[in-house]
């Protein structure tokens, strides 16, 4: 039987409920999810939002009846200027054909490729830190993916101005989605001479250029290399259709605003979940002493690393730095029994569906053994979907898992990281989650 309308929390005039979902988003939502169930609605700023908190109803809406959603709208329009119609926010026959093409760029020969670049680049900053030194911990993990992404797009040959000059363009753009920004420049037009929307300005200007004189150099070498713009240039359909030089640029810069960020806080948060947890800690070190003896890790070392994959994927289920997908619907639809209009956003809460205790057993608690073979296998579909699903599934997936595996190894078999102030991290969640005032941490040598 439908009924019309989902339960949700009581809202203040006007304001609705925006003011405590902005506060304490993840949290709050979870007690929404264990009170209302599994479609809780959501007021913000007058606008009816559903929170869905059951596996399958995930499932219909990534999965099964992808055909009755789109990306939102008006994320698209603030993010429209940064990566245009790049992979995360075209729609359709385009989404398709350019998924196609870029595909290949993560086959596995191109991945041993990447893997080189990710060992190197974290060695190299791995040594330039001072055992006794305090490093913010979240921007050198940002630098260095930024880093690792630089190189693996455009090739090592790229001099390093440039790839200093799209660095800084691409950490300006990062600034209009921060969660301390976001609630004052989603509403305001990136015109408005704030010193935020300046920097941003810039960034675009000096990452446009870029990318454009790099596609250019590219175009006219008579023989391609094996970075992924390279690739992409090549790239053709069946029918021997390229891309145009936007589509390129566009399909950059979704890379490297897509790639570069979600690493960087998933070592963050397993770095500060290690230090809190001693025991575990202990135990990625045996492996890593293990497997390597004190070399540092490569491709082929991958599959050895199994204790140190745990880690991760126990970081990316307690924080998942895409933590809150988002669909429109295109008509209506029925949820669980509900009856959702045309038009409507849905958000599925990776936070909440990652701790929820029917499928993890003292979900709160850091425990990667609890990923042996079969775990995985046994817990209904998106119940843990840190990379999305579906066809628009997360295509960095196996890149991002691998360069968290080489650079929690490269540094953890040389270094011991812990906190330098007491208390929980601080947590914000803005487009994706991240820890209110960095992560400062003391370095030790093992
Ligand atoms: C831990 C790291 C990462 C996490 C947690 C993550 C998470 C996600 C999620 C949840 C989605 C689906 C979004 C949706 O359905 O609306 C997505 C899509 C995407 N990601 Fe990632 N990602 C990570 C790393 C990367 C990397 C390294 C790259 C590229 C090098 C990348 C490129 C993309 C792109 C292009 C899409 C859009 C795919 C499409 O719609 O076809 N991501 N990611």
């Amino acid at each position: 039987m439908s009924q019309s309308l989902p339960p949700g929390p009581d809202g203040i005039p006007v304001f609705g409920n925006t003011v405590q979902y902005l506060r304490a988003p993840c949290e709050r939502r979870e007690r929404w999810a264990e009170e209302y169930g599994s479609v809780v609605s959501v007021d913000i700023l007058g606008m009816d939002m559903y929170m869905l908190t059951e596996p399958g109803l995930i499932k219909q809406v990534l999965m099964t009846d992808t055909g009755k959603y789109k990306k939102v709208e008006s994320t698209k329009e603030h993010l429209e200027r940064t990566i245009g119609d790049g992979l995360l926010l075209s729609e359709g026959d385009f989404w398709k054909r350019q998924r196609n093409l870029i595909q290949p760029a993560f086959y596995p020969d191109r991945l041993r490729d990447y893997a080189d670049v990710m060992t190197d680049c974290a060695t190299t900053k791995a040594d330039s830190w001072d055992p006794g030194e305090t490093y913010d911990v979240e921007e050198e993990m940002r630098s260095l993916t930024l880093e690792i992404l630089v190189k693996a797009l455009f090739g090592t040959d790229v001099d390093p101005d440039t790839r200093a000059t799209i660095r800084d363009a691409v950490k300006a753009l990062m600034l209009r989605t921060k969660p301390s920004t976001l609630p004052v420049v989603y509403f305001l037009p990136d015109w408005v001479p704030l010193p935020v929307n300046i920097r941003y300005n810039r960034g675009i200007r000096q990452i446009n250029e870029a990318i454009d004189e790099l596609i250019q150099l590219r175009r006219n070498e008579d023989e391609h290399g094996e970075d992924l713009l390279s690739i992409l240039i090549e790239a053709e359909t069946d029918e021997g259709v390229g891309m145009s030089d936007e589509t390129l640029r566009d399909e950059i810069t979704t890379m490297l605003f897509a790639g570069h960020e979600t690493t960087a806080l998933t070592l963050t948060f397993t770095w500060d979940l290690l230090a809190r947890n001693p025991q575990k800690e202990a135990k990625l070190h045996d492996e890593l002493d293990e497997v390597l003896d004190g070399r540092p890790p490569t491709f082929d070392d991958l599959p050895d690393l199994e204790y140190t994959e745990k880690v991760v994927k126990e970081s990316l289920r307690l924080y998942p730095p895409a933590h809150d997908i988002r669909r429109q619907t295109t008509q209506e639809v029925t949820l669980d029994g509900y009856t959702i209009p045309e038009d409507t956003i849905v958000s599925m809460p990776l936070w909440v569906l990652h701790r929820d205790d029917r499928w993890f057993e003292d979900p709160e608690a850091f425990r990667p053994e609890r990923w042996t073979d079969g775990f995985e296998e046994e817990l209904p579909e998106f119940a843990y979907f840190p990379f999305g699903g579906g066809p628009r599934q997360c295509i960095g997936k196996t890149f991002a898992v691998n360069e968290a595996k080489l650079t929690m190894a490269t540094f953890a078999r040389q270094y011991e990281l812990d906190h330098v102030e007491d208390g929980d991290l601080n947590i914000m969640a803005g487009v994706t989650l991240q820890p209110r005032n960095g992560l400062d941490m003391a370095v030790k040598e093992r």
